[in-house]
């Protein structure tokens, strides 16, 4: 048992509810995960706490946004996840500025500005995941990525050991990637954000959501792009150049709607989805000489 009687009591009484036995499966787009248990965190102003309790306890943890970029490991996990609570997180606008929990949907962020008029983030509406996730991956798509619009993220420093806010211009935003250390946690972002008129931003929505829908398997569980694009090149063309669409290893299985989407076809373990990965990797080693590198996070044990 990862904690103990004792500091579940603490837990409890820093706001943090605990349960037990948590199938992550249950947690993550791709339904792929072992057990553990899953502490929501219900008081941000609380979160210091926690974690230093974690840490002098010497819990291992894993902070779990949406789970839709994440492969995790099976069976039994030797970290607890932690998860900030989902309901009804805070969203406000302040002229140009929106500022938004990290546990938010980024789905509904995007248009819960749309309707105060503040545009700049329709290319992220099919992005599935949250805030954090988002802030975390430099999420992406349709020329338009997350961090150049960020003005200031406020997050939890394990390595100071409290709450701090950084200023957007001091954190490095590269593709598919920000500057945050690992054990950073993302806990509320302010963005800064073009106005718009509603119906401009609601028609690139649409158009959006129609060229997602046109190439990407939507109804299937993936973690959406399982690798990233080489410089200058594309990692679902060369896959689906190399005739790998609907390539298996167990249940994992490479889409035959887009040749980077892995989905889980069936009751796919994280070894068939590693095992796809590595298959794949490999031949387009020797096809191209390029080696791909993984945009799904993977946590294993
Ligand atoms: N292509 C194929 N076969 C396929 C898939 C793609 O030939 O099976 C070709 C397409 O025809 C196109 C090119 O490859 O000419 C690029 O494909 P696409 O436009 O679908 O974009 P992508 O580079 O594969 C990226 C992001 C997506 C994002 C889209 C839209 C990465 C790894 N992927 O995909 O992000 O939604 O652009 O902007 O950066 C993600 O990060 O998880 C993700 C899905």
């Amino acid at each position: 048992m990862l904690v103990s009687p004792r500091v579940a009591a603490k837990l409890e009484s820093l706001g943090v509810e605990l349960q037990r036995g948590v199938s992550l499966s249950t947690r993550t787009s791709l339904e792929i995960g072992g057990a553990t248990d899953e502490l929501i965190l219900r008081r941000y102003d609380h979160v210091a706490e926690v974690m230093a309790l974690l840490a002098n306890e010497r819990i291992p943890w894993r902070f779990l946004g949406g789970g839709t970029n994440v492969l995790i490991g099976d069976g039994e996990l030797s970290w607890v996840a932690l998860h900030l609570a989902g309901a009804k997180p805070g969203m406000r606008v302040e002229g140009n500025f929106a500022c938004v929990d990290a546990s938010a949907d980024l789905g509904a962020t995007v248009t819960f500005c749309a309707r105060h008029d503040l545009g700049g983030m329709e290319g992220l509406i099919g992005v599935p995941g949250s805030v954090g996730g988002a802030l975390r991956m430099n999420a992406g798509a349709y020329g338009t990525q997350i961090g150049p619009l960020v003005r200031e993220v406020e997050l939890y420093r394990a390595a100071a050991g409290k709450v701090e806010k950084l200023r957007g211009s001091d954190i490095c935003f590269d593709y598919r990637h920000a500057s945050f250390a690992p054990s950073d946690v993302m806990l509320g972002v302010k963005l800064e954000l073009p106005s718009k008129p509603y119906k401009e931003i609601v028609a690139g929505i649409r158009m959006c959501n129609e060229k997602r829908r046109a190439s990407q398997p939507l109804n299937q569980r993936s973690a959406g792009c399982i690798f990233k694009n080489p410089p200058g090149g594309s990692a679902g063309r060369m896959i689906d150049e190399l005739g790998l669409k609907r390539f298996r290893v167990g249940d994992a299985m490479v889409s035959d709607r887009h040749a980077n989407f892995f989905v889980n076809a069936g009751h796919a373990t994280c070894a068939d989805m590693l095992g796809l990965m590595d298959a794949v990797r490999e031949r387009v080693r020797s096809a191209y000489g390029v080696e791909l590198e993984n945009e799904v996070i993977v946590w294993q044990n």
